[in-house]
């Protein structure tokens, strides 16, 4: 699977992805990330990639043809799937993780500012949000995305069955789990987790998975 990042701070992409996970994925080669400078396209030698709005009102709007060109680019057949960052977009559940993560390629658009000039739309096949508020930029969201579906990756985690009991499959959270000392200020660990029974103990934790 290959990611191309689209935003103003690449270094925040590149720093991020540089640790633990994302970064063994990357290692592994079961996942190519790479992160580029929007205003490497930009139409003027100052690298103007924004420019006041139209009908006036406070702060500046990304321009459309400095966006355009950079999917053109990297994408000029159109063969990722193109999402754009964005409050009022598809709200990120694990569903839509599940199915992002079955992509080959995979375009993410970050915003800065007021956002994208609204003719951007024609360009791109989905706009995503991870959550209903506003932060001041794509990146994080971006990275929210490339973490949670990276995971899904065949071979990316050590142990691919701790996926299976994971929080939201079955619609169940995850059980609890807990790890040594054995008793810790007074409490105690179930005392099942520690008969070394793995029916009884299998049973245990399927009873305290939780609907959700
Ligand atoms: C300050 S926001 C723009 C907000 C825009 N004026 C509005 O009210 O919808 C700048 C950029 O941050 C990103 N962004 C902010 N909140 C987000 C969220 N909840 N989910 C995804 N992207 C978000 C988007 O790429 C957006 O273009």
């Amino acid at each position: 699977m290959t990611i191309d990042v689209l935003t103003l701070f690449p270094e925040m992409i590149e720093q991020a992805l540089s640790h633990s996970i994302p970064a063994r994925a990357q290692k592994a080669g079961l996942v190519d990330i790479r992160a580029h400078q929007l205003r490497s396209w930009a139409i003027d030698r100052h690298g103007t990639v924004d420019d006041t709005p139209y009908g006036g009102g406070p702060g500046m709007v990304m321009r459309v043809d400095v966006a355009h060109a950079a999917l053109s680019a990297i994408d000029h057949t159109h063969r990722a799937h193109r999402i754009m960052l964005s409050p009022d977009g598809d709200q990120l559940d694990q569903g839509l993780v599940k199915e992002l993560s079955q992509k080959k390629k995979l375009i993410l658009l970050c915003g800065r500012y007021e956002g994208f000039d609204a003719r951007i739309e024609k360009y791109i096949d989905q706009k995503v949000s991870i959550g209903p508020y506003v932060l001041s930029g794509g990146e994080l969201p971006a990275l929210v995305i490339i973490d949670a579906l990276t995971r899904l990756i065949p071979g990316v985690l050590g142990n691919q069955e701790s996926l299976k009991d994971e929080t939201f499959e079955d619609n169940l959270s995850d059980y609890p789990q807990f790890t040594r000392p054995e008793k810790y200020r007074g409490m105690t660990v179930p005392e099942v987790l520690l008969s070394g029974h793995h029916a009884e103990i299998t049973k245990w934790r399927r009873s305290q998975r939780q609907e959700i």
